[in-house]
Protein backbone atom coordinates (compact mmCIF):
# COMPACT_ATOMS: atom_id res chain seq x y z
CA UNK A 1 0.00 0.00 0.00
CA UNK A 2 1.22 3.03 -0.84
CA UNK A 3 2.05 5.72 1.73
CA UNK A 4 -0.44 8.40 0.29
CA UNK A 5 -3.32 5.56 0.67
CA UNK A 6 -2.31 5.28 4.48
CA UNK A 7 -3.37 8.72 5.41
CA UNK A 8 -7.16 9.78 6.12
CA UNK A 9 -6.82 12.55 3.95
CA UNK A 10 -6.18 10.71 0.92
CA UNK A 11 -10.58 11.43 -0.18
CA UNK A 12 -9.79 14.97 0.04
CA UNK A 13 -6.43 14.71 -1.94
CA UNK A 14 -7.83 12.82 -4.82
CA UNK A 15 -10.86 14.67 -5.41
CA UNK A 16 -8.79 18.09 -5.27
CA UNK A 17 -6.56 16.70 -8.26
CA UNK A 18 -9.78 15.35 -10.13
CA UNK A 19 -10.84 18.76 -9.87
CA UNK A 20 -7.34 20.02 -11.39
CA UNK A 21 -7.24 17.71 -14.15
CA UNK A 22 -10.86 18.80 -15.47
CA UNK A 23 -10.89 22.46 -14.74
CA UNK A 24 -6.70 23.46 -15.54
CA UNK A 25 -7.17 26.75 -16.51
CA UNK A 26 -8.94 27.79 -13.32
CA UNK A 27 -5.82 26.27 -10.99
CA UNK A 28 -4.32 28.95 -9.10
CA UNK A 29 -0.93 28.74 -9.50
CA UNK A 30 -0.90 27.16 -13.25
CA UNK A 31 2.62 28.63 -13.52
CA UNK A 32 4.42 26.29 -10.69
CA UNK A 33 2.22 23.20 -10.99
CA UNK A 34 -0.59 22.10 -8.85
CA UNK A 35 -0.86 23.53 -5.45
CA UNK A 36 -1.13 21.95 -1.40
CA UNK A 37 -4.82 21.70 -0.78
CA UNK A 38 -4.97 25.02 1.40
CA UNK A 39 -7.00 23.62 4.06
CA UNK A 40 -5.11 20.31 4.37
CA UNK A 41 -3.76 20.81 7.54
CA UNK A 42 -5.77 22.94 9.11
CA UNK A 43 -9.66 22.27 8.10
CA UNK A 44 -9.39 18.42 6.50
CA UNK A 45 -11.62 16.83 8.76
CA UNK A 46 -14.70 15.05 7.07
CA UNK A 47 -17.24 17.90 7.21
CA UNK A 48 -19.95 15.53 8.07
CA UNK A 49 -20.82 15.85 12.27
CA UNK A 50 -22.33 12.86 14.09
CA UNK A 51 -25.58 12.75 14.36
CA UNK A 52 -27.08 14.88 17.38
CA UNK A 53 -28.52 12.04 19.25
CA UNK A 54 -25.42 10.29 19.49
CA UNK A 55 -24.15 10.85 22.82
CA UNK A 56 -20.39 11.17 23.71
CA UNK A 57 -20.09 9.48 26.48
CA UNK A 58 -17.59 6.09 25.67
CA UNK A 59 -19.98 3.18 25.22
CA UNK A 60 -18.40 0.58 25.07
CA UNK A 61 -17.44 -0.87 21.63
CA UNK A 62 -19.39 -3.89 19.95
CA UNK A 63 -17.79 -7.45 20.38
CA UNK A 64 -16.56 -8.48 17.03
CA UNK A 65 -19.51 -11.08 15.89
CA UNK A 66 -18.11 -14.16 13.82
CA UNK A 67 -20.90 -14.31 11.53
CA UNK A 68 -19.86 -13.78 7.60
CA UNK A 69 -23.59 -12.18 6.87
CA UNK A 70 -23.37 -8.33 6.73
CA UNK A 71 -22.94 -6.77 10.36
CA UNK A 72 -24.91 -3.21 11.03
CA UNK A 73 -22.86 -0.53 11.17
CA UNK A 74 -22.29 -0.09 15.07
CA UNK A 75 -23.34 3.99 15.84
CA UNK A 76 -20.07 6.02 16.44
CA UNK A 77 -19.18 7.03 19.54
CA UNK A 78 -16.53 9.24 21.14
CA UNK A 79 -12.88 7.12 21.23
CA UNK A 80 -11.24 9.55 23.07
CA UNK A 81 -9.84 13.38 23.43
CA UNK A 82 -6.32 14.44 22.39
CA UNK A 83 -4.10 17.25 22.54
CA UNK A 84 -0.79 18.93 20.59
CA UNK A 85 1.50 20.90 22.41
CA UNK A 86 1.63 24.02 20.83
CA UNK A 87 -2.18 25.05 21.04
CA UNK A 88 -4.98 24.43 23.96
CA UNK A 89 -7.39 22.92 21.83
CA UNK A 90 -8.67 19.71 22.74
CA UNK A 91 -9.63 17.43 19.75
CA UNK A 92 -12.54 15.09 20.23
CA UNK A 93 -11.79 11.91 17.81
CA UNK A 94 -14.55 9.69 17.02
CA UNK A 95 -15.04 5.94 15.92
CA UNK A 96 -16.53 7.55 12.83
CA UNK A 97 -13.16 8.86 11.56
CA UNK A 98 -14.70 12.36 12.92
CA UNK A 99 -12.44 14.45 14.90
CA UNK A 100 -13.80 18.16 16.25
CA UNK A 101 -12.32 21.02 17.96
CA UNK A 102 -12.96 21.66 21.83
CA UNK A 103 -11.95 25.02 22.89
CA UNK A 104 -10.34 24.34 26.16
CA UNK A 105 -13.17 25.76 27.96
CA UNK A 106 -15.70 23.25 26.30
CA UNK A 107 -13.15 19.94 27.37
CA UNK A 108 -13.51 21.21 31.12
CA UNK A 109 -16.69 21.28 31.19
CA UNK A 110 -17.20 17.92 30.05
CA UNK A 111 -15.11 16.76 32.60
CA UNK A 112 -13.31 13.95 30.74
CA UNK A 113 -9.15 12.81 30.39
CA UNK A 114 -7.44 14.30 27.26
CA UNK A 115 -3.88 12.14 26.10
CA UNK A 116 -1.26 13.35 23.90
CA UNK A 117 -2.03 12.89 20.09
CA UNK A 118 0.63 10.72 18.55
CA UNK A 119 2.65 13.28 16.32
CA UNK A 120 5.25 12.01 13.89
CA UNK A 121 7.80 15.03 13.40
CA UNK A 122 9.19 14.84 9.59
CA UNK A 123 10.93 16.89 7.32
CA UNK A 124 12.72 16.44 3.64
CA UNK A 125 16.28 16.46 2.40
CA UNK A 126 15.43 19.45 0.29
CA UNK A 127 13.60 21.90 2.95
CA UNK A 128 14.10 23.07 6.18
CA UNK A 129 10.29 22.85 7.08
CA UNK A 130 9.34 20.68 9.89
CA UNK A 131 5.57 18.79 9.68
CA UNK A 132 3.74 17.28 12.49
CA UNK A 133 1.86 14.11 11.20
CA UNK A 134 -0.62 13.97 13.72
CA UNK A 135 -3.13 10.85 14.48
CA UNK A 136 -6.25 11.62 16.57
CA UNK A 137 -6.76 7.55 17.14
CA UNK A 138 -10.26 6.20 16.40
CA UNK A 139 -9.75 2.85 17.95
CA UNK A 140 -6.55 1.33 19.03
CA UNK A 141 -3.31 0.28 16.89
CA UNK A 142 -4.92 3.29 14.76
CA UNK A 143 -1.76 5.25 13.29
CA UNK A 144 -3.19 7.07 10.18
CA UNK A 145 -2.39 10.34 9.67
CA UNK A 146 -5.13 13.12 10.35
CA UNK A 147 -3.17 16.39 9.92
CA UNK A 148 -0.01 17.67 8.62
CA UNK A 149 0.80 20.96 9.69
CA UNK A 150 3.73 22.96 8.89
CA UNK A 151 5.22 24.19 12.29
CA UNK A 152 6.25 27.79 12.64
CA UNK A 153 9.40 28.07 14.61
CA UNK A 154 7.70 28.74 18.28
CA UNK A 155 5.34 25.62 17.59
CA UNK A 156 8.33 23.74 17.02
CA UNK A 157 9.50 25.02 20.78
CA UNK A 158 6.12 24.42 22.13
CA UNK A 159 6.54 20.70 21.03
CA UNK A 160 10.07 20.89 23.29
CA UNK A 161 12.00 20.53 19.89
CA UNK A 162 11.46 16.79 19.36
CA UNK A 163 13.80 14.64 16.95
CA UNK A 164 13.04 14.96 12.96
CA UNK A 165 12.77 12.40 10.52
CA UNK A 166 13.99 13.14 7.44
CA UNK A 167 11.17 11.55 5.16
CA UNK A 168 11.06 10.86 1.24
CA UNK A 169 6.91 11.70 0.99
CA UNK A 170 5.29 14.35 3.32
CA UNK A 171 1.16 13.20 3.13
CA UNK A 172 -0.75 15.47 1.30
CA UNK A 173 2.19 16.63 -0.76
CA UNK A 174 1.58 16.89 -4.54
CA UNK A 175 3.02 14.94 -6.92
CA UNK A 176 2.96 16.62 -10.84
CA UNK A 177 5.16 16.44 -14.17
CA UNK A 178 4.90 19.07 -16.78
CA UNK A 179 3.44 17.67 -20.27
CA UNK A 180 6.61 18.71 -21.39
CA UNK A 181 8.49 16.37 -20.23
CA UNK A 182 7.72 12.28 -19.31
CA UNK A 183 11.00 12.62 -16.83
CA UNK A 184 11.00 15.25 -14.62
CA UNK A 185 8.93 15.14 -11.91
CA UNK A 186 7.73 17.42 -9.06
CA UNK A 187 6.13 17.55 -5.65
CA UNK A 188 4.57 20.30 -3.71
CA UNK A 189 4.97 19.76 -0.11
CA UNK A 190 2.35 21.01 2.31
CA UNK A 191 3.88 24.59 2.69
CA UNK A 192 3.83 25.39 -0.84
CA UNK A 193 7.20 24.58 -1.16
CA UNK A 194 8.20 23.18 -4.97
CA UNK A 195 10.69 20.87 -5.61
CA UNK A 196 12.05 18.63 -8.90
CA UNK A 197 12.58 15.36 -7.58
CA UNK A 198 15.95 13.48 -8.25
CA UNK A 199 14.93 9.61 -9.81
CA UNK A 200 15.94 8.58 -5.84
CA UNK A 201 13.53 11.21 -4.83
CA UNK A 202 10.98 10.07 -6.82
CA UNK A 203 11.43 6.21 -5.91
CA UNK A 204 12.25 6.34 -2.16
CA UNK A 205 8.21 8.20 -2.26
CA UNK A 206 6.96 4.95 -3.47
CA UNK A 207 6.37 6.46 -7.38
CA UNK A 208 3.30 8.39 -6.62
CA UNK A 209 1.05 9.03 -9.20
CA UNK A 210 1.84 12.14 -11.00
CA UNK A 211 -1.02 14.45 -12.68
CA UNK A 212 0.07 15.95 -15.85
CA UNK A 213 -0.16 19.56 -15.36
CA UNK A 214 -0.48 20.80 -19.68
CA UNK A 215 2.23 23.50 -20.29
CA UNK A 216 5.71 23.77 -19.15
CA UNK A 217 9.27 24.37 -20.62
CA UNK A 218 9.30 24.71 -24.78
CA UNK A 219 11.44 26.75 -26.74
CA UNK A 220 11.73 26.79 -30.48
CA UNK A 221 13.75 24.32 -32.47
CA UNK A 222 15.97 27.45 -33.69
CA UNK A 223 16.22 28.75 -30.58
CA UNK A 224 17.96 28.56 -26.95
CA UNK A 225 15.90 30.99 -25.58
CA UNK A 226 13.31 28.77 -22.96
CA UNK A 227 9.86 29.24 -22.29
CA UNK A 228 7.63 28.83 -19.29
CA UNK A 229 4.20 28.13 -20.54
CA UNK A 230 1.42 28.41 -17.81
CA UNK A 231 -1.65 26.17 -18.31
CA UNK A 232 -3.77 29.26 -18.86
CA UNK A 233 -1.49 29.82 -22.20
CA UNK A 234 0.95 32.53 -21.04
CA UNK A 235 3.91 32.59 -22.30
CA UNK A 236 7.08 33.71 -19.67
CA UNK A 237 10.91 34.03 -20.54
CA UNK A 238 12.96 31.75 -18.33
CA UNK A 239 16.03 33.63 -17.38
CA UNK A 240 19.36 31.68 -17.15
CA UNK A 241 19.49 31.53 -13.51
CA UNK A 242 15.65 30.85 -13.27
CA UNK A 243 16.27 27.47 -15.37
CA UNK A 244 18.93 26.29 -12.91
CA UNK A 245 17.11 27.32 -9.64
CA UNK A 246 14.14 25.39 -11.53
CA UNK A 247 16.56 22.10 -11.74
CA UNK A 248 17.29 22.73 -15.14
CA UNK A 249 14.13 20.77 -16.27
CA UNK A 250 13.69 18.92 -19.79
CA UNK A 251 12.62 21.32 -22.31
CA UNK A 252 10.70 20.31 -24.87
CA UNK A 253 10.38 21.53 -28.98
CA UNK A 254 7.23 23.87 -29.40
CA UNK A 255 5.32 21.86 -31.95
CA UNK A 256 5.56 24.18 -35.07
CA UNK A 257 4.51 24.02 -39.10
CA UNK A 258 7.22 25.78 -41.73
CA UNK A 259 5.07 27.92 -44.68
CA UNK A 260 6.44 29.97 -47.06
CA UNK A 261 5.04 31.29 -50.44
CA UNK A 262 6.55 31.56 -53.40
CA UNK A 263 7.98 34.85 -52.48
CA UNK A 264 8.41 35.26 -48.90
CA UNK A 265 10.80 33.10 -46.90
CA UNK A 266 9.82 30.89 -44.51
CA UNK A 267 7.49 31.10 -41.50
CA UNK A 268 7.44 29.39 -38.61
CA UNK A 269 3.86 28.81 -37.03
CA UNK A 270 4.38 27.96 -33.59
CA UNK A 271 2.34 26.30 -30.80
CA UNK A 272 2.93 26.90 -27.16
CA UNK A 273 1.50 24.37 -25.35
CA UNK A 274 -0.75 24.60 -22.97
CA UNK A 275 -3.92 22.53 -22.99
CA UNK A 276 -3.80 18.61 -24.45
CA UNK A 277 -3.83 18.50 -28.24
CA UNK A 278 -2.87 22.25 -28.84
CA UNK A 279 -3.21 23.19 -31.88
CA UNK A 280 -3.57 26.51 -31.75
CA UNK A 281 -0.93 29.02 -34.11
CA UNK A 282 0.19 31.64 -31.15
CA UNK A 283 3.33 32.91 -32.92
CA UNK A 284 4.16 33.29 -35.79
CA UNK A 285 8.02 33.94 -36.83
CA UNK A 286 9.46 35.02 -40.42
CA UNK A 287 12.90 32.92 -40.06
CA UNK A 288 16.11 34.62 -41.30
CA UNK A 289 18.39 32.59 -43.46
CA UNK A 290 20.37 31.45 -40.67
CA UNK A 291 17.61 30.07 -38.68
CA UNK A 292 16.40 28.24 -41.30
CA UNK A 293 19.21 26.46 -41.99
CA UNK A 294 20.21 26.06 -38.60
CA UNK A 295 17.29 23.91 -38.37
CA UNK A 296 18.35 21.56 -41.06
CA UNK A 297 16.03 23.58 -44.02
CA UNK A 298 12.47 21.73 -43.14
CA UNK A 299 10.49 21.52 -46.07
CA UNK A 300 7.92 24.03 -45.26
CA UNK A 301 4.23 23.99 -46.94
CA UNK A 302 3.84 26.20 -49.93
CA UNK A 303 1.06 28.30 -49.33
CA UNK A 304 -0.45 31.27 -51.06
CA UNK A 305 -0.57 33.24 -47.31
CA UNK A 306 1.16 33.57 -44.34
CA UNK A 307 -1.27 33.84 -41.52
CA UNK A 308 -1.68 37.40 -40.32
CA UNK A 309 -0.18 38.71 -43.17
CA UNK A 310 -1.51 41.55 -45.74
CA UNK A 311 -0.40 43.55 -48.94
CA UNK A 312 0.29 47.19 -49.20
CA UNK A 313 0.89 49.76 -51.71
CA UNK A 314 3.04 52.69 -50.98
CA UNK A 315 1.57 56.07 -52.14
CA UNK A 316 4.71 56.26 -54.49
CA UNK A 317 4.48 53.92 -57.55
CA UNK A 318 2.70 50.43 -58.22
CA UNK A 319 4.20 48.10 -56.49
CA UNK A 320 2.45 46.22 -54.20
CA UNK A 321 4.17 44.73 -51.05
CA UNK A 322 3.28 41.64 -49.56
CA UNK A 323 3.46 42.75 -45.67
CA UNK A 324 3.92 40.30 -42.93
CA UNK A 325 5.78 40.18 -39.41
CA UNK A 326 6.94 43.55 -40.07
CA UNK A 327 8.64 43.06 -43.54
CA UNK A 328 7.13 44.21 -47.10
CA UNK A 329 8.32 41.93 -49.70
CA UNK A 330 7.88 43.48 -53.42
CA UNK A 331 4.75 40.98 -54.81
CA UNK A 332 4.06 40.48 -58.73
CA UNK A 333 0.35 41.52 -60.06
CA UNK A 334 0.76 37.57 -60.68
CA UNK A 335 1.38 36.57 -57.19
CA UNK A 336 -0.73 38.94 -56.14
CA UNK A 337 -4.00 37.37 -57.96
CA UNK A 338 -2.19 33.93 -56.67
CA UNK A 339 -3.02 34.77 -53.30
CA UNK A 340 -6.47 35.59 -54.03
CA UNK A 341 -5.92 39.20 -54.69
CA UNK A 342 -6.32 40.65 -51.28
CA UNK A 343 -7.34 43.99 -50.53
CA UNK A 344 -4.41 46.31 -50.90
CA UNK A 345 -3.94 48.98 -48.32
CA UNK A 346 -2.23 52.32 -49.42
CA UNK A 347 0.20 53.34 -47.36
CA UNK A 348 0.41 57.11 -47.81
CA UNK A 349 3.16 60.02 -46.70
CA UNK A 350 0.57 61.48 -44.73
CA UNK A 351 1.48 58.51 -42.23
CA UNK A 352 4.66 57.97 -41.60
CA UNK A 353 5.75 54.58 -41.79
CA UNK A 354 6.98 52.45 -38.62
CA UNK A 355 7.95 48.94 -38.98
CA UNK A 356 8.64 47.10 -35.46
CA UNK A 357 8.45 50.51 -34.24
CA UNK A 358 10.96 52.06 -35.86
CA UNK A 359 10.42 54.96 -37.69
CA UNK A 360 11.48 54.55 -41.40
CA UNK A 361 12.71 56.84 -44.07
CA UNK A 362 14.25 56.11 -47.34
CA UNK A 363 13.53 56.53 -51.09
CA UNK A 364 10.67 54.21 -51.17
CA UNK A 365 9.10 55.89 -47.86
CA UNK A 366 8.73 59.64 -47.84
CA UNK A 367 7.73 61.60 -44.75
CA UNK A 368 4.82 64.00 -45.08
CA UNK A 369 5.79 67.54 -45.22
CA UNK A 370 4.93 68.78 -42.28
CA UNK A 371 6.72 66.32 -40.26
CA UNK A 372 9.41 67.25 -37.67
CA UNK A 373 10.01 70.38 -34.90
CA UNK A 374 13.66 69.34 -34.08
CA UNK A 375 15.84 66.84 -32.68
CA UNK A 376 14.27 64.30 -30.71
CA UNK A 377 15.10 64.10 -27.06
CA UNK A 378 16.30 60.07 -27.27
CA UNK A 379 18.50 61.17 -29.70
CA UNK A 380 19.97 64.41 -27.71
CA UNK A 381 20.79 62.03 -24.84
CA UNK A 382 21.86 59.46 -26.59
CA UNK A 383 24.12 62.13 -28.17
CA UNK A 384 25.53 63.40 -25.06
CA UNK A 385 26.55 60.19 -23.51
CA UNK A 386 28.37 59.12 -26.76
CA UNK A 387 29.94 63.04 -26.99
CA UNK A 388 31.07 62.14 -23.36
CA UNK A 389 32.56 58.61 -23.86
CA UNK A 390 34.47 59.61 -26.78
CA UNK A 391 36.03 62.47 -24.71
CA UNK A 392 36.97 60.09 -22.50
CA UNK A 393 38.75 58.45 -25.56
CA UNK A 394 40.02 62.01 -26.29
CA UNK A 395 38.08 62.15 -29.26
CA UNK A 396 35.78 64.98 -29.83
CA UNK A 397 32.44 64.90 -31.65
CA UNK A 398 30.03 67.73 -32.41
CA UNK A 399 26.48 67.75 -35.01
CA UNK A 400 27.33 69.53 -37.80
CA UNK A 401 23.94 69.22 -39.16
CA UNK A 402 21.06 68.05 -36.84
CA UNK A 403 17.34 68.16 -37.66
CA UNK A 404 16.35 69.73 -40.95
CA UNK A 405 12.54 70.46 -41.87
CA UNK A 406 11.20 69.57 -45.51
CA UNK A 407 11.80 73.38 -46.45
CA UNK A 408 15.48 72.79 -45.36
CA UNK A 409 15.85 69.81 -47.27
CA UNK A 410 14.40 71.26 -50.46
CA UNK A 411 17.47 73.97 -50.61
CA UNK A 412 20.07 71.14 -49.65
CA UNK A 413 19.06 68.55 -52.16
CA UNK A 414 18.63 71.92 -55.00
CA UNK A 415 22.23 73.16 -53.81
CA UNK A 416 23.54 69.71 -54.29
CA UNK A 417 22.13 69.20 -58.03
CA UNK A 418 24.32 72.22 -59.08
CA UNK A 419 27.16 70.91 -57.21
CA UNK A 420 27.19 67.71 -58.43
CA UNK A 421 24.87 67.13 -61.02
CA UNK A 422 21.69 65.04 -60.77
CA UNK A 423 23.22 61.41 -60.54
CA UNK A 424 25.78 62.21 -58.03
CA UNK A 425 23.25 64.81 -55.89
CA UNK A 426 20.70 61.75 -56.07
CA UNK A 427 23.40 59.30 -54.35
CA UNK A 428 24.42 62.03 -52.05
CA UNK A 429 21.34 64.11 -50.79
CA UNK A 430 17.71 62.94 -50.17
CA UNK A 431 14.94 64.51 -52.28
CA UNK A 432 12.65 66.88 -49.70
CA UNK A 433 10.42 64.63 -47.62
CA UNK A 434 12.84 61.43 -47.48
CA UNK A 435 15.67 62.81 -45.60
CA UNK A 436 16.22 61.02 -42.34
CA UNK A 437 17.18 64.87 -41.01
CA UNK A 438 13.39 65.59 -40.83
CA UNK A 439 12.85 62.57 -38.52
CA UNK A 440 14.64 64.48 -35.42
CA UNK A 441 16.20 61.11 -35.33
CA UNK A 442 19.78 61.87 -37.55
CA UNK A 443 22.85 63.85 -37.31
CA UNK A 444 25.79 64.46 -38.91
CA UNK A 445 28.82 64.68 -37.29
CA UNK A 446 32.04 66.62 -37.57
CA UNK A 447 32.75 66.63 -41.18
CA UNK A 448 30.96 65.50 -44.19
CA UNK A 449 33.76 64.23 -46.05
CA UNK A 450 34.43 60.09 -46.83
CA UNK A 451 37.96 60.23 -45.42
CA UNK A 452 36.72 61.49 -42.17
CA UNK A 453 36.04 57.86 -41.78
CA UNK A 454 39.42 56.43 -41.71
CA UNK A 455 40.62 58.92 -38.74
CA UNK A 456 40.60 58.89 -35.62
CA UNK A 457 37.37 60.25 -34.62
CA UNK A 458 35.52 57.97 -37.51
CA UNK A 459 36.64 55.00 -36.47
CA UNK A 460 35.30 55.36 -33.12
CA UNK A 461 32.26 56.36 -33.98
CA UNK A 462 32.18 53.43 -36.39
CA UNK A 463 33.31 51.24 -33.29
CA UNK A 464 31.34 52.71 -30.24
CA UNK A 465 28.77 54.55 -31.97
CA UNK A 466 25.64 51.38 -31.24
CA UNK A 467 26.78 51.55 -27.85
CA UNK A 468 24.85 54.97 -27.78
CA UNK A 469 22.30 53.33 -30.12
CA UNK A 470 23.59 54.95 -33.32
CA UNK A 471 24.09 53.53 -36.51
CA UNK A 472 25.79 54.62 -39.54
CA UNK A 473 23.18 54.69 -42.13
CA UNK A 474 24.71 55.17 -45.19
CA UNK A 475 27.54 52.37 -45.26
CA UNK A 476 30.18 51.80 -47.49
CA UNK A 477 28.87 49.14 -50.50
CA UNK A 478 25.50 49.22 -49.46
CA UNK A 479 24.47 52.13 -52.14
CA UNK A 480 22.79 49.34 -53.97
CA UNK A 481 20.61 49.32 -51.09
CA UNK A 482 20.39 52.44 -49.38
CA UNK A 483 20.48 54.34 -52.58
CA UNK A 484 23.22 56.77 -51.26
CA UNK A 485 27.00 57.06 -50.97
CA UNK A 486 29.33 56.06 -48.00
CA UNK A 487 28.47 58.18 -45.18
CA UNK A 488 30.28 57.76 -41.94
CA UNK A 489 29.45 60.71 -40.21
CA UNK A 490 25.29 60.56 -40.90
CA UNK A 491 24.05 58.84 -37.83
CA UNK A 492 20.85 57.71 -37.22
CA UNK A 493 19.18 57.10 -33.75
CA UNK A 494 16.95 53.08 -33.55
CA UNK A 495 18.19 52.58 -30.23
CA UNK A 496 20.60 50.05 -28.20
CA UNK A 497 19.31 46.70 -29.07
CA UNK A 498 18.77 47.25 -32.60
CA UNK A 499 21.82 49.57 -33.91
CA UNK A 500 23.89 46.77 -31.85
CA UNK A 501 21.92 44.04 -34.08
CA UNK A 502 22.72 45.69 -37.39
CA UNK A 503 26.05 46.26 -36.18
CA UNK A 504 27.24 42.77 -35.79
CA UNK A 505 25.24 41.35 -38.36
CA UNK A 506 25.75 44.03 -41.30
CA UNK A 507 22.94 44.50 -42.24
CA UNK A 508 21.88 48.11 -43.44
CA UNK A 509 17.90 49.22 -41.18
CA UNK A 510 16.47 48.94 -44.73
CA UNK A 511 17.55 45.01 -45.02
CA UNK A 512 16.77 45.04 -41.33
CA UNK A 513 13.35 46.15 -41.82
CA UNK A 514 12.70 44.66 -45.41
CA UNK A 515 11.68 47.44 -47.39
CA UNK A 516 13.15 48.69 -50.72
CA UNK A 517 14.75 51.98 -51.13
CA UNK A 518 14.04 53.60 -54.48
CA UNK A 519 12.17 56.32 -55.93
N1 LIG B 1 22.66 62.90 -46.96
C1 LIG B 1 21.47 62.22 -46.59
C2 LIG B 1 21.18 61.07 -47.49
C3 LIG B 1 20.29 63.12 -46.55
O1 LIG B 1 20.26 64.06 -47.35
O2 LIG B 1 19.42 62.89 -45.74
ZN1 LIG C 1 23.05 63.32 -42.86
Amino acid sequence: MSLLARVRLLAVTTAVIVALAAAPVTASAEDEGPSPEPTASATAEPTVSPSPTVTPTPTPTPSPTPTPSPTPTPSPTVYGYFSVPWTSTVYESWTDGVVKELTLSAWKAKGVAKRPAPIRYVKTSWSASRYALITFPQRSGDTAVDRVRTLTRAQFAAAGEPRVATVAHVPTSRYWRYASSAVDRYVRTPDGDRHKLTAAQYAAASRPPLTVVYGGYYRARWSQNIYFISTAGAKRAVSTVAYAAAGKPRVAIAPTVYVKTSYSPVHALITWPHRKGDRSVDQIVRLTSAQYASIGKPRPEIRTRIPGDSFIRLSIGRTIYHRSQGYLTPVTAAQWRAAGAPAVSTHSPGKPMRIRDILIVNKSLPLPSSYGNGLRPELTRAFAKMRAAAARDGVSLRIISGFRSYASQKSVYAAKIRQYGFATAEKRSARPGHSEHQTGLAIDVNSISQSWGDTRAGRWVAKNAHRYGFIVRYPKGKTSVTGYAYEPWHLRHVGVSVATHLKSSGLTLDEYLGVPSKY
